[in-house]
């Protein structure tokens, strides 16, 4: 019998992505999202993608009784965990949001685990826990920074939670997977990110900026120590994460680790800057970007690029699309939102 997933947050931008390559691993998904900052109509765009409608319950992870009757209703082999919220500049105007979301929902998880036998929980966690590293590529081993934002904090304490609820013998297992920056769209463009309003991230604003919706696009500084001054991110394909996860769940489902944590860096092991990801838009779109360089934002980090070796050695897995491909297929995806009038 195929076994089944448990995807909270199933209908936003990383979730939806992994819900394709679970479904088309043959796994059975079950969705959870509160809608908050994702659309139902994902549902029917993973539908085309794989012939099969994943089941979907409208339901926050916060909320403790529909958490119960929904693992009530159905018998979970494992559970990914994306459902949180995301945005760094509004969590430090709305902290105890975020620290309500994020954290409250893990901790619901983690309690309804043990009684229902579910044996392992994927975590969604971002490269962000390691602040400013003091030199890249960075590893799994390199030390935790304080956090530069409630967002960044509530990544940090989860990944803590997961560690000592686990070290208290809780007879669960966990793998937490630390992203770089996830871009791109699937490559049929019946999914892709979908930002609420104003885009805060850069890909979604330079695609958004390419097809006219954003007059002009605002580069946050050149003036880092970086060659170009502009900020280096390891911009890593979305579909190339998803798969990462299905890799991940069927470890833990089939015990092939001995260790009840582990953490895996997701990203491509290259650094890119800005300036250079706006050039390779450029070229791939064949439309001329206009930008202006503004002043650093608050809180961005110069450079950060990931050394993905354990996840390469150890998962088995790599991230195999190129940057021009992966930005091509961003802007497949805000092209057909043009023609579906969604944007
Ligand atoms: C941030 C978080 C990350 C989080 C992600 C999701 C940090 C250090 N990183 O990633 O943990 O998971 O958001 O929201 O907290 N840029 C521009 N112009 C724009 C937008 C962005 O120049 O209009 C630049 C930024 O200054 C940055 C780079 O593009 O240098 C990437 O920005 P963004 O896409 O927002 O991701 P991060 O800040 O890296």
């Amino acid at each position: 019998m195929a076994k089944k997933i448990l995807v909270t947050g199933g209908t936003g931008y990383i979730g939806s992505h992994t819900v394709v390559e679970l479904q088309q691993a043959g796994y059975e998904v079950v969705i959870i999202d509160n809608l908050s900052n994702s659309n139902a109509d994902v549902l029917e765009g993973i539908t085309r993608i794989t012939g099969k409608r994943p089941l979907f319950d409208k339901i926050d992870c916060t909320d403790f009784n529909a958490m119960k009757a929904l693992f009530k209703k159905y018998t979970f082999d494992g559970i990914i965990h994306f459902a949180a919220s995301k945005a760094v500049g509004e969590s430090v105007q709305k902290p105890l949001m975020y620290y309500r979301n994020n954290l409250v929902s893990l901790i619901n998880l983690l309690e309804l685990m043990p009684e229902h036998n579910v044996k392992g929980i994927v975590f969604s966690s971002s490269c962000t826990v390691y602040g400013e590293p003091d030199m890249n590529p960075i590893d799994e081993n390199a030390p935790i920074k304080p956090a530069a934002s409630p967002y960044g904090n509530t990544k940090q304490i989860n990944e803590e939670i997961i560690q000592d609820f686990i070290h208290s013998g809780a007879p669960v297992k966990s793998i937490i997977l630390r992203y770089f920056n996830p871009i791109g769209a699937h490559p049929s463009a019946e999914i892709g990110e979908l930002p609420l309003g104003v885009p805060q991230n850069l890909v979604p604003y330079i695609t958004q900026t390419g097809m006219g919706i954003r007059k002009k696009m605002s580069v946050f500084g050149n003036d880092y120590n970086t060659p170009d001054g502009s900020c280096i991110r390891d911009f890593i394909n979305v579909v190339d994460l998803a798969k990462a996860h299905v890799i991940a769940i069927e470890r833990m489902l089939e015990d092939k680790s001995d260790e009840k944590v582990e953490i895996f860096n997701l990203g491509t092991g290259t650094g890119l800057s800005v300036l250079e990801l706006i050039n390779i838009f450029e070229k791939v779109s064949e439309e001329s970007l206009p930008y202006e360089i503004v002043g650093r934002r608050e809180g961005d980090i110069e450079q950060i690029w990931a050394q993905p070796d354990k996840a390469n050695k150890v998962l088995g897995w790599t991230a195999k699309e190129t940057i021009e491909d992966t930005m091509a297929s961003a802007w497949r995806w805000q092209q057909r939102l043009r023609e579906k009038g969604t944007m």
